[in-house]
């Protein structure tokens, strides 16, 4: 007799069976593979925890669970966020404090010591690493999420393994069954070939897409770090396998899976390598497996290219790839309109996202643990007189201090030889100035500090910003108290030559003591940012439903965004200069500021330097 549970999963295979089969056969041509991978999607289903199970009914039904107003998410190392998984679990009522729903856990899988780029080179999809803790204390931190309403993410490195891995050990030893899970070539011939076309992800820390290994003689593709060797997913095996590891980590009550550096894992000579069409194939059969399996998991795509290549990643409504993406080039546009004061590009860039449809989730969010690569329309820039490596010169000069009327700090990333181009890293804080106008713990008396308070305000400023656009703002583990760049990874032999460090410190417990006192700088922006957050929470207008359109003042260093929903109207009004400006406008009506209560006539209104408005109209 076919038990309950066999039913269920039946019905959801008999749902995408046939597209899923046709995929697999045009990538794999291999019946005997299909087959098993169908057998351990059961094997999978059977182990998932009853309460995971219950978690899957209930968001089959509601499938736009994620897409509500009240979603916030943060990223966190483990290590330096509270030492190990265990307490990660212990610091859930801070989390909850910062109206966190969702935490992103930084990659915390075995990794080498050394050889980790951040984690990002696992060495075992089964183990945590040893000194963050163990798988049950992950399924642990899981169910307490869980039961606090709050959902987890962690990643999966699918392009790559480290060097470390079984596999890579294996082919290392020269069995050809794990050399083929790689690409491993004998002589320079096609590596030469790849080179021509495919461009460098690490150019000055990692120069090049091959490393030689001398014990084999032979060569090996390592998009990444030497030490991160790509996978051949032109092997079914590969496939396979990575897909029961999927499931695998997906089954210790991940909510939200995030698919690292995606748009790589499909390599063909004579292209660039990124983005071809096979790469949408494997994608689309894990959303079905994932839906036939675990239901209740999303797919979060890390895919950071320019806006026609990021988009494809959603896949269409009726074959559906990812559930949300990165809006990554609204985030370098955003610090754009910081160094420049000119918010034209960044207008042009949230009309593009806006126009797109509102099923599509976006990830906001003003930085991450990578650098900020300058990937700007430049064709537009162009138009306007500017050069592309002249710009991103200046940017890069702007946040690293040189410019003159800059209060930014921070550090150049990949600084290529070659191309003159480099990226930047920093925390929020020390870019928009905390970090020059003084010291961290810093009081801000009333009549004091000039310098600080202009700096505190343009980091709640960005933040109101990233919170007026639709989908789910991710903030950054310790920009909630405004933490300022970290330079101890210098001293790091291991972490050196990584200048990604600087914006990945330890989180300063210390500092987060005075979140309470809004006159120091902690306080301030923690509580502004929490003001803002329950504000996000309780009124209709943040709906992910709501129309939302840029809104124009006539006055190129305000940001205006309009958000209607249901009857119910909000202007936010952005000032990206340090003076006072005026938004020229005529809105007829009246309006209540939603910060402070206060009533407002949106009539050519001036809004003082790095400040922001959030306009309710109350008639
Ligand atoms: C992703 C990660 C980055 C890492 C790379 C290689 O882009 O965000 O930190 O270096 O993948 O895995």
């Amino acid at each position: 007799m076919e038990s309950k549970e066999d039913v269920r999963f039946k019905e959801r295979l008999s749902r995408h069976h046939d597209e899923l089969r046709w995929l697999y056969m045009e990538l794999y041509q291999n019946d005997d593979m299909f087959a098993e991978l169908c057998s351990q999607m059961y094997e999978y289903y059977k182990k998932r925890r009853e309460s995971l199970k219950i978690r899957d009914a209930y968001r089959e039904k509601e499938t736009d669970w994620f897409q509500k107003k009240d979603m916030l998410g943060v990223m966190l190392y483990i290590d330096n966020f509270a030492g190990t998984i265990k307490g990660v679990t212990e610091k859930l009522p801070y989390l909850k404090e910062c109206n966190v729903n969702c935490i992103h856990l930084m990659p915390f899988l075995d990794t080498p010591k050394g050889r980790s780029d951040g984690g990002y080179a696992v060495s075992d999809f089964r183990k945590v690493r040893a000194d963050l803790g163990t798988m049950d204390d992950l399924a642990e931190l899981a169910d307490r999420c869980h039961q606090n309403g709050i959902n987890l993410c962690m990643d999966f490195v699918m392009n790559h393994t480290s060097e470390d891995h079984e596999w890579a050990r294996r082919a290392r030893q020269g069995d050809g069954e794990y050399m083929s899970r790689y690409f491993f070539y004998q002589d320079r011939r096609i590596p030469e070939r790849y080179e021509q076309t495919v461009p460098q992800v690490f150019p000055t820390t990692a120069p090049g897409n091959f490393t030689y290994l001398q014990e084999m003689d032979h060569y090996v593709m390592t998009t990444f770090y030497p030490y991160q060797w790509d996978l051949n997913y032109r092997n079914p095996r590969v496939f396979n396998e990575m897909m029961y590891n999927f499931l695998y980590l997906a089954n210790q009550g991940m909510d939200i899976i995030r698919i690292d550096a995606v748009p790589y894992i499909w390599k063909e000579l004579g292209t660039q390598c990124r983005n071809l069409k096979q790469v949408h194939t494997i994608v689309r059969m894990m959303r079905m497996i994932s839906e036939i399996v675990c239901p209740s998991v999303l797919l979060l795509g890390e895919v950071v290219m320019e806006p026609e290549k990021v988009v494809p990643y959603f896949g269409t409504v009726e074959k559906p790839e990812c559930h949300m993406l990165y809006n990554v080039t609204t985030m370098a546009t955003t610090w754009n309109s910081v160094a420049t004061k000119d918010v034209r590009l960044l207008k042009q860039q949230m009309d593009i996202v806006n126009s797109l449809p509102k099923q599509y989730t976006f990830l906001n969010y003003l930085r991450c643990h990578d650098d900020i690569g300058w990937g700007l329309d430049y064709p537009t820039l162009r138009k306007w007189g500017m050069n592309e490596p002249q710009h991103k010169k200046y940017l890069n000069d702007y946040f690293t201090g040189k410019v003159e009327e800059s209060v930014s700090r921070g550090e150049l990333y990949n600084d290529d030889p070659v191309t003159q181009d480099a990226r930047f890293c920093g925390t929020i804080a020390s870019m928009c100035g905390v970090e020059c106008a003084g010291f961290q713990g810093k009081k801000l008396e009333d009549s004091g500090d000039e310098e600080m308070k202009a700096a505190v305000r343009l980091d709640i400023m960005l933040h109101a910003y990233m919170l007026t656009q639709s989908g789910i703002p991710m903030l950054y583990s310790g920009d909630e108290i405004g933490q300022t760049n970290d330079y101890s990874y210098k001293q790091d032999p291991e972490k050196a030559e990584d200048s990604r460090y600087i914006h990945r410190g330890q989180f300063h417990w210390e500092l987060a003591e005075n979140r309470h006192d809004v006159l120091s700088v902690e306080g301030a922006i923690f509580q502004a940012l929490d003001r803002l957050e329950q504000i996000r929470r309780q009124e209709n207008v943040f709906d992910q439903k709501a129309d939302v359109y840029t809104y124009d003042v006539h006055e190129d260093a305000i940001l205006g965004i309009f958000r209607e929903y249901q009857g119910e109207y909000l202007i936010g009004l952005f000032n990206f200069s340090d003076q006072p400006k005026t938004a020229w406008m005529q809105e007829e009506g009246s309006f209540r500021s939603l910060m402070t209560d206060e009533k407002l006539e949106l009539k050519d209104i001036v809004v003082p330097g790095h400040d922001f408005l959030w306009c309710k109209k109350t008639d």
